[in-house]
């Protein structure tokens, strides 16, 4: 275990946040010593306890976690089963997100490839059902493998257990554990299923036309990861060269009225339909059908506000998607959150939504 340990180099944003305490852990026999160890039963009781993996989707909100870092870092990948049609593989946590996704499009295996070079580690994956181009990680994870911190007992979600939804599931609510909670599932391992004959999801954004613009009349799995790759490093940051955590916001989810309010104003704002599951019946006779929402980008209601490449100090909004706030080095958590507070009340001035951050802040 160490003590007063610099998280900066465990978090994309690079704030140099220390952490009171930090334990990785490379085994399963590792996550079993630290839950039966009595100074981390002595911390888990007193204090806060985070699971941290790519640190790619956290802000911590002051340099110092006056907590107990846990770092799960298991390596490896197995497969487990294969048919004429699907091959299931076991990820450990620690494995790093786009390298297996390389690993699976390198097999031919369909279904991660729209998923490519998204940072961060596969256990956290799963936890906000992390999605791109049109693809959700939620359709090919067939289960979770997690350990309560609490207790040790091991439990194994299926993808349904998983209760996914547009950036969330049944472990985003486990994000720092303090005494409120009865268990806490640390993910060690995903099993996915990915086909082996499949069709390629090409219509969202210019993935499409990036494979037209290129010659690629008949793409093949990974003609599309690279797209989508190409596609990221002309939107995005690199990481770890400029501090950020992607999307910094979530999507903004309105009804259909406000919808048609901007759009009686913008005629250029861009909007998708929302699946949203149906309200829990209240009686006999009663299957009520949810509202109609509609989904507007947020990074373009932050671009219309006015703020794409705005700098303040250390920290601003990134110049080619005004979805991601950037660190350009040397600046502290509270720079970012001031920003973010200006944002968000400059957006709902202008258009009467509230957005919300898609960060953990921690
Ligand atoms: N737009 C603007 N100005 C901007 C940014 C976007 O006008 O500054 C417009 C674009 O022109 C486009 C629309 O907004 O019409 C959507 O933009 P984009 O396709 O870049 O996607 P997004 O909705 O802003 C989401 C994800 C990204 C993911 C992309 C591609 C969320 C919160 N973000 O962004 O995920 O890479 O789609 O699938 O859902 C992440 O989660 O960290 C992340 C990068």
């Amino acid at each position: 275990m160490e003590k007063n340990f610099s998280l900066r180099e465990l978090n994309t944003f690079g704030f140099d946040v220390k952490a009171r305490y930090f334990q990785e852990l490379k085994t399963m026999e590792d996550i079993r010593e630290l839950i039966a160890n009595p100074e981390f039963i002595e911390c888990r009781d007193a204090i806060r306890v985070l699971i941290l993996s790519g640190g790619s989707n956290i802000l911590f909100s002051s340099e110092f976690f006056d907590g107990f870092v846990v770092y799960p870092n298991l390596k490896g990948i197995e497969t487990l089963e294969e048919n004429a049609e699907t091959v299931k593989i076991r990820c450990n946590c620690g494995e790093v997100w786009k390298n297996f996704v390389d690993y699976t499009v390198s097999k031919g295996l369909y279904g991660l490839e729209n998923l490519a070079d998204i940072p961060g580690k596969v256990g956290a994956a799963p936890v906000q059902n992390i999605g791109a181009y049109g693809a959700e990680v939620k359709d090919t994870v067939c289960q979770v493998h997690t350990i309560d911190l609490a207790t040790g007992k091991t439990k194994v979600f299926s993808n349904e257990e998983c209760h996914f939804s547009y950036r969330n599931s049944v472990f985003k609510k486990f994000g720092v554990w303090s005494l409120k909670c009865e268990v806490f599932p640390l993910i060690f391992a995903v099993d996915f299923i990915l086909k082996k004959h499949g069709e390629l999801k090409l219509d969202y954004g210019n993935i499409r036309n990036y494979l037209i613009a290129n010659n690629i009349t008949n793409p093949t799995i990974q003609d599309v990861a690279s797209t989508v790759k190409a596609i990221r490093a002309e939107k995005l940051p690199e990481v770890g060269v400029v501090g950020s955590v992607g999307s910094f916001f979530q999507n903004a989810i309105v009804s259909v009225d406000k919808y048609q309010e901007i759009k009686a104003l913008y005629s250029d704002v861009p909007s998708y339909p929302v699946e949203i599951p149906p309200l829990p019946s209240v009686g006999r006779n009663d299957s009520v059908s949810s509202p109609a929402m509609v989904k507007i980008p947020t990074g373009w209601l932050i671009d219309r506000a006015g703020w794409k490449g705005h700098r303040e100090n250390h920290v601003g909004v990134w110049d080619k998607q005004a979805l991601v706030l950037v660190h350009y080095g040397g600046g502290k958590p509270q720079e970012i959150l001031d920003l973010m507070k200006k944002i968000q009340e400059s957006v709902n001035d202008k258009f009467g939504i509230e957005i919300k951050p898609e960060v953990n802040i921690i």
